[in-house]
Formats: structure tokens, C-alpha cells, sequence
């Protein structure tokens, strides 16, 4: 089922998640309802917040368009490990219509669960790390837009409230 994608200044954004105890039935629907939802908004990640769900599950496909879509599922994702720098334009489903430089690292090694319960490692690069980061973010409450400078947020703060007055 494709669900609402709640936008900024939602309170729920900035909510830090809980892990997930178990994978049941209900993680197994959360996960499918994102992944759908993240495909019919042609995004390349969602976390569970940006539904609405307050639990640490995230979903990334960063193939290409012309490629086979390749779904990572990442429950309880942990970054253990970061290196390089990257300043890469980034945009967010719950921040429509902008975009910003932001910086990352540029190579992360993250732990997860499937929904197998099984813990998978990834070690990501360029694209897929900056979703890594972008996306785990979100479940402690963390939006791109929190990392850039004060003054670069303050331009984003008009511009944003611009752009939903003009709709
Ligand atoms: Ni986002």
C-alpha cells in the first residue's frame, strides 16, 4: 500500500526512532508499503518516519533506471565505519522541490538486518553511502537540510515557506 510521505516541518521528522525487537508480519507490511511507496515517488530511499512509523528501517535502491531495481532492506542500521569526503547535491522526499550540496563521507561500512533477520554488512560508495547516511539520518531525527551552514539554512527556511505558499 502506498502511504502518505509526511513533509517538512512535520514533528514526526524529527523524532528519534526505536529499534525494531522483532521481525514480524508487521515489519515485513511496514517494509513492503515503503519500498512501494519509495518506487511510486521515484525516490532512491525512505525511512519508516517519513511514513509516519517512528522505528529504525530504512529502504534504498540507487540502480539506474535502465538497470534491474536492487532493493536493500536495512532494519536497526548501525554505521560502523566512515572515511573520505564527499559535498554531493542531495534532495529528500519530505522536503519537495529542494536541493542542496551536502557534506558526507564518502565510503561507509554499514551493519543491518534483512528481513530475514539475517546481518548483512555493506560497504557503500559514492551514490549508495550518501543514501546510507541520508536515510539513517532520518531515524535519529536528522534532515539534510540540519547540515548545512546557518546561513545556507536560513535561505532554505525562506525559499521553503516561498515554495508551499506557491504551492
Ligand atoms: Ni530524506
Amino acid at each position: 500500500m502506498i502511504r502518505t510521505i509526511l513533509t517538512y516541518p512535520d514533528p514526526v521528522l524529527k523524532k528519534k526512532s526505536t529499534p525494531v525487537p522483532v521481525i514480524n508480519d508487521k515489519i515485513r507490511e511496514l517494509v513492503r508499503d515503503m519500498a512501494e511507496t519509495m518506487y511510486d515517488a521515484q525516490g532512491v530511499g525512505l525511512a519508516a518516519p517519513q511514513i509516519g512509523v517512528s522505528q529504525r528501517v530504512i529502504v534504498i535502491d540507487v540502480s539506474q533506471k535502465d538497470e534491474k531495481p536492487e532493493l536493500i532492506v536495512c532494519i536497526n542500521p548501525v554505521i560502523v565505519h566512515s572515511e573520505g569526503e564527499s559535498f554531493e547535491e542531495e534532495g529528500c522526499l519530505s522536503i519537495p522541490k529542494y536541493a542542496a550540496n551536502v557534506h558526507r563521507h564518502e565510503h561507509v561500512v554499514v551493519k543491518g538486518l534483512n528481513l530475514d533477520g539475517a546481518e548483512l554488512t555493506y560497504h557503500a560508495e559514492g551514490l549508495l553511502a550518501i543514501a546510507f547516511q541520508h536515510e539513517i539520518d532520518h531515524l535519529d531525527g536528522i534532515l539534510f537540510v540540519d547540515h548545512l551552514s546557518p546561513l545556507k539554512r536560513e535561505m532554505f527556511r525562506k525559499k521553503y515557506r516561498r515554495a508551499v505558499e506557491e504551492g
